[in-house]
């Protein structure tokens, strides 16, 4: 057998990729050869990175949709078809945690607002669900494509502080086993769902929790880092690279897979 990793050709929808991480993914896809199709709710930040992956020599186009919102990600798909008659690969990205769920000296559990609660759950589950039902369609009615959903470290065992975020990724593991087996056993044999689970990024979504104003590590920064035994932080291109490989037949028979991705963080106890 020759392995392949190759995606030259393909085309791959991603959510979330104005955000820290999709958008090195979608740059890497692009490199590969894949024709991206960069789906946010910032227009502008968008058609960005769509003239730099066209810059760089790759085929991108951008369209305004809410991973929340059906009907946009309709609107979306059409466009996407039209533009590029096929897709093969979906990318869940959209996703992430805000200060006001999130416990804190300043915000007790019990005063977590039902609001800030929603939007987290909304966010990372019902949008990687909607999404998958809007483009997952395709995917049951041509036999084939791949799915990847971002879960995180905090889906293995809840991390504090973060309520809902753990729980949300719990359920996008959960929501990915649950995928690849409905495809495989209503659809096709040939339709994968996976998801990565990345360790320790410093992005904006978390930099209030790890480092303090003047750049050093906060308490929480220092138990992550003496956690994991790499010692650092994790950066977008390590995401990147087995999301790349998953995507590839290289990865033909990895299906419901969660893959951690976390310089050994799930591996040790810290003893
Ligand atoms: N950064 C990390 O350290 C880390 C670690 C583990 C998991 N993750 C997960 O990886 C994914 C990407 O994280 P990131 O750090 O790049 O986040 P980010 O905040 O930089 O990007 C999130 C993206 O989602 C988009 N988005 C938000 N709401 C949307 C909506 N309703 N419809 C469409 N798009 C919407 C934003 O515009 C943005 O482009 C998320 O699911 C996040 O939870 C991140």
């Amino acid at each position: 057998m020759n392995l392949n990793f190759g995606l030259k050709g393909k085309t791959a929808v991603i959510t979330g990729a104005t955000g820290v991480l999709c958008r090195v993914i979608a740059k890497e896809l692009a490199q590969q050869g894949v024709k991206v199709a960069v789906l946010g709710h910032n227009g502008e930040k968008a058609r960005l990175l769509v003239d730099e992956i066209i810059n760089d020599g790759g085929s991108a186009i951008a369209f305004n949709a809410d991973v929340l919102n059906k009907e946009s990600l309709v609107e979306a798909r059409d466009f996407v078809v039209e533009k590029y008659q096929t897709i093969d690969i979906l990318i869940n990205g959209a996703g992430g945690n805000k200060k006001e769920a999130t416990t804190s000296d300043e915000l007790s559990f019990f005063d977590i607002d039902v609001k800030a609660l929603e939007w987290v759950f909304n966010l990372n589950v019902l949008g990687a669900i909607l999404t998958t039902q809007v483009f997952g369609e395709l995917f049951a009615k041509s036999g084939t494509g791949c799915v990847i959903n971002i879960s995180s470290m905090a889906a293995y065992h809840p991390l504090t502080k973060t309520v809902a975020y753990s729980g949300a990724k719990s359920a996008v593991s959960n929501f990915t086993e649950w995928m690849a087996v409905h495809f495989n056993k209503n659809y096709s044999p040939h339709i994968r769902v996976n998801a990565v689970a990345p360790g320790f990024l410093l992005t904006n979504q978390n930099r209030f929790l790890m480092e303090q104003e003047n750049g050093e590590p906060t308490e929480r920064g220092k138990k992550v880092l003496d956690k994991t035994p790499m010692n650092r932080y994790g950066n977008p291109e390590e995401i990147a690279g087995p999301v790349l490989w998953l995507c590839s037949s290289a990865a033909s028979f990895v299906n419901g897979a969660v893959i951690p991705i976390d310089g050994g963080f799930s591996s040790y106890w810290g003893v």
